[in-house]
């Protein structure tokens, strides 16, 4: 039989600097109505200059290493999605190494796969465990969009917020962990949302794309895993826009109660945003042992991708 695997520990990590609407608003110009009524953002964290993608993502790592009751010489493989890292190269996950005092020779790369990263990341790193090549594969998050969005762009530099979040994988008991996935991409349609090297969006498209994407994809994994969407117990979905959100959970038929959002309090961390949602409700007591949790993510590339777990170690 396959082995299952599934989320062993979390962490994240926030910048302290608080960006409100109304900051943004004295520098561009644009309003907390604006941005509220068409984001549903009403703050985001923005890292100060100095900080490297590196640094939030080790943060991160640390407390999901610890999380996990593991140390850093168990960790067999370091996997980082971002689209934001330090420098071309070396990856941040090389950096992460380094850092976290993960020993020297545990292989180490970059995602690339913006808002979907994470769950490619988590996708990848369930693949190498089942295949018995490393029992514990740590998987971050991490972005810092501060550094790359045109400040004088106020249909993007409101979007965006700063932030990292880790998980540990490796294998849990009988029916809990990851019971399938969905990955995808649409290359024609990757010059609506790029980077080169600051943000640009045609915010139509890439909203169209996303209300008929995220559901799909949704329904999809579901019916993979022999599941109908009612047996939903929780869904994460990456965090761009309330709007999009609601627009999803709608078309799935989910009451608002299972259906994670914390765009409002982040922005859009791109491929941070789904472990900072899912800490998020774990802190807030919302996924229990045995829930049917899905994660959902979808974004530049185009991209999409998710994964439907049963909760629990
Ligand atoms: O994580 C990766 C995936 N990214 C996304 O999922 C983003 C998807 N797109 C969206 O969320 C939405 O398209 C946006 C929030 C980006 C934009 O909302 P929209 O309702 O599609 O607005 P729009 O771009 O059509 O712009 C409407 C108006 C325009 O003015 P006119 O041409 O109607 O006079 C914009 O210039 O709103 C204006 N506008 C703003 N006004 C005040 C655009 N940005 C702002 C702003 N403040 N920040």
């Amino acid at each position: 039989m396959v082995k299952r695997v599934g989320i062993l520990g979390i962490g994240t990590y926030l910048p302290e600097n608080v960006v409100t609407n109304h900051d943004l608003a004295e520098k561009l110009n644009t309003s907390d109505e604006w941005i509220r009524s068409r984001t549903g953002i009403l703050e985001r964290r923005n890292a100060p200059i100095e900080m490297l993608t590196s640094e939030m993502a080790t943060e991160a790592g640390k407390i999901a290493i610890r999380d996990a009751g593991l140390s850093p010489k168990d960790i067999g493989m370091i996997l980082v999605a971002t689209v934001t890292p330090d420098y071309a190269f070396p990856s941040v996950a090389s950096v992460v190494q380094e850092r976290l005092g993960i020993p020297s020779g545990t292989p180490a790369m970059d995602i690339s796969a913006a808002c979907s990263g994470f769950v490619y990341g988590m996708v990848t790193a369930m693949h190498f465990i089942q295949a018995g090549s490393y029992p514990y594969v740590l998987v971050i998050g991490a972005e810092k969009f501060s550094s790359i969005i045109d400040w004088a762009d106020r249909s993007t530099a409101v979007l965006f917020g700063d932030g990292a979040g880790a998980i540990v994988l490796g294998c849990v008991y009988e029916d809990r962990g990851i019971i399938s996935f969905e990955l995808g991409a649409d290359g024609a349609r990757g010059k609506h949302l790029l980077a080169d090297p600051m943000v640009s969006m045609s915010g139509r498209e890439v909203f169209k794309f996303a209300v008929r994407q995220m559901p799909l994809t949704v329904e999809s994994v579901v019916q993979k895993a022999g599941l109908k969407n009612e047996d939903i117990d929780f869904l994460i979905p990456h965090q761009a826009n309330t709007r999009i959100i609601e627009t999803a959970r709608e078309r799935l038929a989910l009451p608002e109660e299972k259906v994670s959002v914390t765009v409002n309090r982040y922005g859009n961390t791109s491929a941070a945003s789904i472990p900072l949602s899912l800490a998020y409700e774990i802190q807030q007591g919302t996924i229990n042992d045995n829930d049917i949790v899905v994660l959902v993510g979808f974004g530049a590339g185009l991209t999409w991708g998710a994964v439907c777990l049963r909760w629990g170690k």
